[in-house]
């Protein structure tokens, strides 16, 4: 118990929309850090500790690394944040508020990845990311959907995609609600890319069983601007279990969508405005929710 290291992630509210469609938004931008990355950060830095870590390791397109860097401060440990030079400025800022030191790594996501794991195999630092135990802090988000709709499972989750981590804990979260009977049924697992990094939107329309990395991307959408996503096959595994499907959208779409977004008082950043743009796009019937990643202050666009 001494071990958890907490700033009171989760508990975000699910606000219904004000023009009356059946639809809500789960609103990750009130997590401490102003994203959904908080919920599994918890986890991971609780593990770190228990393990007697100094030093953590990690990659990010901006917002992984604030949260970490939050809860590396809370714990007394050192964060070694590296990203690209696509991570908006303000992300870099938290970033260095909460202590942390950040490389800015030339190339793409993966190549800010291969760069954190070097510190783990040559300097021995903990590596946090992406991987199983952070996914088991984000199933969270679909536990608290389902009891603010009462245990009535919603029939599409929308969900920007990144490394695909959160996509996949929010499957595999309603997968165990659904085995221990407390509902009884499945979402659809509704996916959305930028049309300028979409490597698990062209692996679900050519119906492949693998990834093809990008080896350029362009989009605004830098939080999701992951070219050889971490967790695109369980994301695709989520999205054909569930009878979802995945798309994308240009950036046009989701700055639409970003901006429509504050007229019904919610202000996102533009990854997260995405899977409101999906919505749209989509002409969905059914209840529906869409996941609203992060914080609109947390990007200038
Ligand atoms: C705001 C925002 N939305 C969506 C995502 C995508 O999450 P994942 O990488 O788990 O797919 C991220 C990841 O950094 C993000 O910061």
């Amino acid at each position: 118990m001494e071990d958890i290291v907490t700033l009171h992630e989760g508990g975000t509210p699910l606000l219904r929309d004000p023009d009356g469609r059946d639809l809500f938004f789960k609103y990750e931008g009130v997590n401490p850090t102003g994203s959904f990355k908080d919920r599994g950060t918890a986890i991971e830095i609780s593990r770190a500790k228990e393990l007697g870590v100094q030093n953590v390791a990690c990659a990010t397109t901006g917002n992984m690394g604030a949260s970490v860097s939050a809860y590396c401060a809370v714990a007394k440990m050192n964060a070694h944040i590296f990203t690209t030079k696509f991570a908006e400025p303000a992300k870099i800022r938290q970033i260095k508020a909460y202590g942390a030191s950040v490389t800015v790594v030339p190339g793409t996501y993966d190549d800010a990845l291969a760069e954190s794991k070097k510190t783990r195999d040559e300097k021995g630092y903990y590596l946090m990311g992406d991987y199983p135990l952070r996914g088991e802090g984000q199933k969270s988000v679909a536990f608290e959907i389902a009891d603010q709709l009462n245990w009535g499972v919603p029939d599409n989750v929308i969900v920007p995609i990144g490394n695909g981590t959160l996509a996949w804990a929010t499957y595999k979260a309603f997968r165990e609600l659904e085995t221990v009977g407390l509902t009884n049924k499945m979402p659809r697992i509704i996916g959305v890319q930028a049309r300028g990094c979409n490597p698990v939107y062209n692996s679900f329309i050519h119906n492949l069983d693998y990834i093809v990395p990008l080896k350029k991307t362009n989009t605004i959408a830098s939080a999701i601007n992951c070219n050889n996503p971490v967790d695109g096959l369980e994301t695709l595994t989520a999205i054909r279990e569930s009878n979802g499907l995945c798309i994308q959208l240009s950036d046009e779409e989701i700055l639409r969508a970003k901006a429509e977004m504050g007229k019904l008082g919610i202000y996102a950043e533009v990854s997260g405005a995405a899977s409101y743009g999906a919505y749209k796009k989509l002409k969905l019937g059914g209840k529906t929710v869409c996941v609203v990643t992060g914080h609109g202050l947390k990007d200038s666009k």
